[in-house]
């Protein structure tokens, strides 16, 4: 096994005995996979969803934002569903990230800034850079647009840069999952080339709190459903 690996699979034993005597209603194996999943959760990497619509592609954002280690995905959504997402398209995904809904999206943008956040804003406009040329190793939250409108003006405002992903092709844009997934997994690459999944990004406490949700409330929430 790679040094790095088995310093992280030591990190790991450290959180399971740290939570020895917490009550769990998952098997042995279950709560280990939890625990590496949330030693690898970037919380310092955030989605931000303006206005998709359509859950196909909403359920897809969620999807990928799990598998790259996205741990929260703010969202604003100006439609009548309850639910934006489809089950069966996230494929459980959408139990292991915290979807925020949001009314202002301005507001919350700049409070994430005021915490620390480099805004990026995915946009297909003439002085958008090179989505590559940005450094997602940085705190940094990725906004994507509405299917039919994009990112909006003031919400553009707002980003420290505007990101665009070459079309060489006839189509004038991607699909907005597919433009989340590319960009999303650029981060992913900066990342891991710096070992960021490998350096726990969440306490121990916040650990604690996520896995007494998922390890124990949603568990008996799935159990009253059956
Ligand atoms: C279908 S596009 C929206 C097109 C819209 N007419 C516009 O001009 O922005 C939906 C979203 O996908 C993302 N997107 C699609 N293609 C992109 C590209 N080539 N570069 C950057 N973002 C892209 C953006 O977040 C965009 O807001």
């Amino acid at each position: 096994m790679e040094l790095k690996e088995a310093q992280f699979q030591q990190k790991v034993e450290e959180v399971l005995k740290a939570l020895e005597g917490e009550n769990y209603l998952v098997e042995p194996q279950r709560l280990k996979k939890l625990v590496e999943i949330l030693l690898r959760r970037q919380k310092d990497l955030v989605l931000f969803s303006e206005n998709v619509k359509n859950e196909h592609n909403f359920s897809a954002l969620i999807r990928t934002a799990d598998a790259v280690g996205v741990l929260n995905i703010y969202y604003t959504y100006d439609g009548n569903k309850t639910k934006i997402y489809n089950e069966h398209i996230t494929m459980g995904s959408h139990k292991w990230v915290f979807l925020h809904k949001v009314n202002n999206a301005v507001e919350t943008l700049k409070k994430l800034k005021e915490e620390g956040f480099q805004i990026v804003a995915t946009r297909l406009a003439e002085n958008s850079l090179h989505f590559r040329e940005v450094d997602y190793t940085k705190p940094t939250v990725v906004i994507v647009g509405n299917e039919l409108d994009g990112v909006s003006e003031e919400v553009a405002q707002v980003a420290d840069f505007n990101v665009v992903i070459p079309m060489y092709g006839m189509a004038q844009s991607l699909n907005v999952s597919v433009a989340t997934a590319v960009i999303l997994y650029e981060a992913q690459r900066q990342r891991e080339a710096k070992g960021m999944y490998e350096k726990p990004q969440l306490t121990l406490e916040e650990i604690k709190t996520i896995l007494r949700k998922w390890a124990y409330e949603d568990i008996i929430e799935d159990r009253k459903r059956v």
